[in-house]
């Protein structure tokens, strides 16, 4: 059975080594007889995976001890209104709108607080990363929130805003473990795990231990305060116990590889052969501002839509697959996250060519 490359936004590829493993451990893991979707969150087995994978996730990212590390359940846009209903004590927060994540998570604030729109790239479909250096942040402002790679539209932030000392706040689904993070310039960090790290059906979030309180808003469910899960070390009811474990997994492999340096390293170089590319086509365009581009998402057009649906479809039969643009921008995206091998962008950039000189 031939693999593709799937250059699917998400959920997307694992490492192969890790699904190979997984495989091997599906009947029988470690001699417990059965396989960790059938094992107790409470025994000896599941307890040594979930605080191994905490462990790895620590080392990896360098999170200080006065940070807790959460692994918890909705997806992200479960900590849309996790984060206001735990983090406004003024009932105030800013929200940088670089994308419909962003935006999405600004509309769901609004419903517990005020939440301003401090900044927008929406005037350009969200092609850049606004200038923020000096924001209008609220005095009263809880946390400045952003969502610090835009999947959709492929732009990332290169330089932090300068939140004028409020505590910063950021979704990292879509670049987590991608490059070294210095987890002390956040407040929370915190991510889906289905694009970098594992199966969909986990979130796990990096909070610094003072913003986890129990005066949290009153009618916040106690499944969703941040205290409950603390608390009970991610085990107040039952989690997503496989999805942990092929976490832990993906936390090895990084591991294995390096570490985050050595991934920032193999995705720049990856990342680089698509957008070398693009600015050497006369068919193909990258549609971001060059400095605010990601490495993980890269959308591209050629400026004609029957064209891009024609290489959309002559790629996915030649085994490139899952490269159609979001429902909103149109034209391509290849996301190209951590599991993606260096050879599928290659071979991607290749059949670019290929495609171009053939419909010249
Ligand atoms: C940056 C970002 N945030 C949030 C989400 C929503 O994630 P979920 O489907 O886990 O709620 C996505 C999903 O694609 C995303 O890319």
């Amino acid at each position: 059975m031939a693999r593709v490359y799937n250059f699917s936004a998400g959920p997307s590829m694992l490492p192969e080594a890790v699904l190979k493993e997984a495989a091997a451990e599906m009947l029988d893991y470690q001699g417990t007889g059965m396989s960790v979707m059938e094992m107790s969150h409470r025994s000896k087995a599941f307890d040594n995976i979930i605080k191994e994978a905490e462990a790895d996730l620590r080392d990896l990212m360098n999170i200080p001890d006065n940070y807790k590390v959460l692994f918890l359940q909705g997806g992200a846009s479960q900590q849309f209104a996790a984060v206001p209903m735990n983090l406004m004590k003024n009932g105030v927060a800013d929200y940088i709108i670089t994308g419909q994540w962003a935006k999405k998570a600004y509309e769901e604030a609004k419903k517990y607080g005020k939440a301003n729109a401090v900044a927008s790239s929406a005037d350009k479909t969200f092609s850049y990363i606004p200038d923020c250096s000096d924001l209008p942040i609220d005095e009263d402002a809880d946390y400045v929130y952003i969502c610090h790679n835009n999947t959709i539209y492929g732009t990332t932030y290169h330089k932090l805003p300068n939140t004028k000392g409020k505590i910063l706040v950021a979704d990292m689904s879509s670049d987590i473990l991608s490059q070294p993070v210095n987890v002390e310039d956040y407040g929370m960090i915190y991510f889906g795990v289905q694009k970098n790290v594992g199966p969909a059906g986990v979130v796990v979030a990096i909070i610094r231990e003072d913003l986890i309180r129990d005066d949290v808003m009153p009618f916040t469910p106690t499944m969703l305060k941040y205290k409950t899960q603390a608390d009970n070390d991610s085990l107040y009811n039952t989690p997503p116990c496989y999805g942990i474990y092929i976490c832990g997994k993906v936390f090895k492999w990084v591991k294995s590889l390096g570490g985050l340096e050595a991934m920032k390293e193999r995705n720049e170089k990856k990342a680089a052969i698509l957008y070398d590319f693009l600015d050497s086509s006369e068919l193909f365009k990258g549609t971001v501002v060059k400095e605010d581009r990601s490495l993980m998402n890269v959308p591209f057009v050629t400026g004609d839509a029957d064209l891009d649906a024609k290489f959309v479809k002559e790629a996915t039969a030649a085994g490139f697959v899952n490269l159609k643009g979001h429902r909103t921008v149109g034209g391509m995206r290849a996301s190209i996250y951590n599991a993606m091998p260096m050879e599928g962008v290659e071979k991607l950039v290749e059949f670019m060519k290929k495609f171009e000189e053939e419909n010249k």
